[in-house]
């Protein structure tokens, strides 16, 4: 069972796993979404189920599982692969794109989790596969939300292995840097942050053009794909033990290694200084007359 199977990595994931030939697929996406599949050249048939699954609710969440469970017998694998990304920074988040990044990238996932694991429990048997972020092992500058959710949806994933491995099922999260795709033109931005990107004089201008520069250079750069991110799955899916962490890509190994290694102090000193324009950072907005 595969989430946001219709575009990007999810359709790369998909398509693979139809060229293997071996599985029984359950391959979803919103309501809204499903005449992708059609434009992808993918049509429902007996080995091939398409359902409508918004990953945010709970009674859709249900009926595929108790679809899957009733004609099938159970899940043996799900793959979390629906995401989505907010842009903003901390002063300008609302409550509500909070709730929202959590909501699809943490809270709908472990859900989903939990929904299939009585029956994974019960025949000892069964994966899930989170894909998650090299964005849940470093926090950037105006990607806070996107980092919440994917450290949370890391550290709950990492705890819900040790449940279960002795039940016999296996989790995995994949982390992913950046991979070559226009995803990031799909990120949700806050009224607030949009008014940022677009006013000079915002405070926070400047954070948002150096970093939408050096995003979308990146994503254009790399050379992993939506692709080469799918062949991680399903070699994660063949591996009879397969790691707790995949990281996918090179600038996810990269990241881990620093992270990992480097001293605290050097590791913050060089992320700030790396950041691109960095010196001319705070300097638009407001100046505040110095305190008596
Ligand atoms: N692209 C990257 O550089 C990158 C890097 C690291 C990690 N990742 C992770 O990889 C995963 C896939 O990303 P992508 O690059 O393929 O992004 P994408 O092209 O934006 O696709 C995201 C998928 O999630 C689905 N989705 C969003 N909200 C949903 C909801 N409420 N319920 C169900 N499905 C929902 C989307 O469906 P709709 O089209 O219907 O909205 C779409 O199928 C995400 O978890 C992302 O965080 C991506």
């Amino acid at each position: 069972m595969l989430t946001g199977a219709s575009v990007g990595v999810g359709l790369a994931i998909a398509r693979k796993l139809l060229d293997d030939g071996g599985f029984h697929l359950v391959l979803t996406a919103r309501a809204e979404s499903l005449p992708r599949f059609a434009e992808a050249g993918i049509r429902a048939g007996e080995r091939v189920w398409l359902r409508a699954l918004d990953i945010t609710d709970g009674a859709q969440r249900r009926a595929v599982v108790e679809e899957i469970e009733s004609k099938l017998g159970g899940v043996d694998t799900l793959i979390n692969n629906a995401g989505i990304t907010y842009r903003t920074v901390a002063e300008y988040a609302t409550a509500a794109e909070l709730s929202h990044q959590m909501l699809v990238n943490y809270e709908g996932p472990m859900a989903l989790a939990a929904l299939v694991l009585p029956s994974m429990r019960r025949r000892r048997a069964g994966h899930i596969i989170q894909i998650s972020s090299a964005g849940g092992l470093m926090a950037m500058p105006t990607m806070g939300l996107y980092s919440a959710s994917k450290f949370a949806l890391e550290a709950a994933s990492e705890a819900m292995n040790y449940e279960v491995r002795p039940f016999g099922i296996r989790v995995t999260l994949v982390l992913p840097g950046f991979v070559h795709s226009a995803s990031y033109k799909k990120a949700l931005v806050g009224r607030l942050s949009r008014a940022a990107t677009q006013q000079v004089g915002d405070p926070y201008h400047p954070h948002f053009a150096n970093m939408d520069r050096l995003i979308g250079t990146l994503m254009m750069l790399t050379s992993a794909t939506p692709d080469s991110i799918a062949t991680c799955v399903l070699k994660a899916m063949q591996r009879r033990h397969s790691p707790l962490r995949i990281l996918a890509t090179w600038d996810a190994r990269l990241l881990w290694w620093f992270r990992r290694f480097a001293p605290q102090g050097a590791y913050v000193w060089l992320t700030y200084h790396m950041l691109p324009g960095v010196r001319t950072w705070g300097m638009e907005g407001e100046s505040v007359p110095p305190a008596l």
